[in-house]
């Protein structure tokens, strides 16, 4: 297992661009905003200068309303599509002039991800002055999305896109596709040069996501012309589920600061209303699981993922209901023949054990996972997650997903999408020294 650390280490190291991390070489060779967060988590082990830099340089880009977006185009690359010219984030009015984005943001992980950082520190102190240099902006963040995320004020926060969840291609998706007749696009993907075309999306599911960003463009990306608008708009567990997780650090965190801060008693108020809102409207009695909804055609989407069970992670079931969880999570995920954990019901008729976000394992859910179920104290089921998630790694590579069936793994490799992944390494380095 020590070699196994180190060649993660290498990675993250071959991953560094002088100021941040890109997630995998030619793939995708600029910043994104929660893979970020993963990546600083594995530096913060063994080179805690790069870890904080990561961090600050993703929060440089952040816009003057506090929103931070999901890809951060720090140089030129003709390897990706769409680029900074087809998103056009400068529409926007708050866009940052320094640094070319898009329009739409990610998973919001900074803030437990500074906790993380935080406590892996051997100089306490010095990470609690770094702490203090950029806390206020992941607040601002936050309150970008409690201010205009929210348009019915329930807590719970809306994603406009489905690049936004992080989950892109989930099979989630196909019944907001099935609300959209989206123009035939005319363009060169890219991803396909890199990765199987059986791994990655379809085409007609590009022509979706780029018709999203076409309505918000129209509208300069503006806020509430986007809730008002945008044929996708979902309220998503996983997403929430990171919100509230990274409410609890900063609150932590201020407390560490500054106990008499304003923001701490804010912050609360959030947690309150998101945790009633978000037991009271996404879980779902007859899955035995947390959903997502849908915001514009005002519809539940019950479908089984792993997002179901991030709320474990963000401390929102109480006990009998994780209990549920586990069980339901076990029984559907965890069958003997399976690596936990499937990214999508593997019951299911969209279940795909080899294509992005439609089955495979995500070595970063497992994770949120694992951390999820030792807070609850199933430290049995945690070391399963983790066990397998070393294992797959270990077998395969640094991967960026991961075939859920057993056996496959005994036949060839069975690990998909781009190789050398940095998420995929740096939480491999946590997870060894969890
Ligand atoms: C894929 C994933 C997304 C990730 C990005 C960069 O698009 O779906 O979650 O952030 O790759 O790794």
């Amino acid at each position: 297992m020590e070699n196994l650390e180190k060649k993660a280490q290498n990675v993250l190291v071959q991953n560094w661009k002088d100021g941040f991390s890109i997630p995998c070489a030619k793939l995708y060779p600029f910043q994104w905003k929660w893979d970020s967060g993963f990546i600083a988590i594995g530096f913060a082990h063994f080179d805690m200068d790069k870890a904080e830099k990561e961090i600050e340089t993703l929060l440089n880009a952040q816009w003057s309303n506090g929103f931070i977006p999901h890809i951060v185009f720090h140089t030129e690359s003709d390897t990706y599509f769409p680029g900074p010219d087809f998103h056009r984030a400068d529409l926007h009015p708050n866009a940052s002039k320094e640094y070319k984005s898009t329009g739409m943001t990610q998973p919001p992980v900074t803030g437990f991800v500074l906790e993380e950082m935080y406590k892996i520190s051997k100089d306490k102190k010095r990470s609690l002055a770094f702490i203090e240099s950029v806390i206020d902006k992941v607040y601002d963040n936050h309150s970008y999305f409690y201010r205009e995320r929210d348009p019915k004020n329930e807590g719970l926060v809306y994603i406009y896109h489905n690049w936004e969840s992080g989950t892109d291609n989930s099979p989630l998706w196909d019944d907001i596709w099935a609300t959209m007749n989206p123009p035939v696009y005319t363009f060169e993907r890219r991803d396909i040069k890199h990765v199987d075309p059986a791994e990655r999306p379809t085409q007609r599911e590009y022509d979706h996501y780029l018709h999203i960003i076409d309505i918000a463009k129209k509208h300069n990306y503006n806020d509430a012309k986007i809730a008002e608008l945008s044929p996708f708009l979902v309220q998503d567990p996983l997403f929430n589920s990171m919100l509230i997780k990274s409410n609890e650090s900063l609150i932590n965190l201020y407390k560490l600061i500054d106990s008499s801060s304003e923001k701490i008693k804010q912050l609360e108020a959030w947690q309150e209303k998101s945790i009633a809102n978000f037991n009271a409207k996404l879980f779902d009695e007859e899955l035995g699981a947390y959903i997502h909804y849908d915001l514009r055609n005002e519809v539940p989407l019950k479908h089984l993922s792993s997002s179901s069970f991030a709320p474990i992670y963000a401390n929102i079931p109480d006990k009998e209901r994780t209990a549920i969880l586990v069980k339901n999570m076990l029984e559907v995920f965890g069958k003997e023949e399976h690596y936990l954990c499937a990214s999508f019901d593997p019951r299911s008729n969209r279940f795909n054990p080899k294509k992005y976000w439609r089955g495979p394992v995500w070595i970063n859910l497992n994770w949120i996972l694992i951390k999820g179920l030792q807070q609850y104290g199933y430290h049995d089921v945690a070391e399963r997650i983790k066990k397998d998630s070393l294992e797959i790694v270990e077998k395969n590579g640094f991967y960026e997903y991961f075939n859920p069936i057993k056996k496959v793994h005994l036949e060839e490799n069975a690990g998909y999408g781009g190789n050398d992944f940095s998420w995929t390494a740096a939480l491999t380095i946590d997870l060894l020294n969890d």
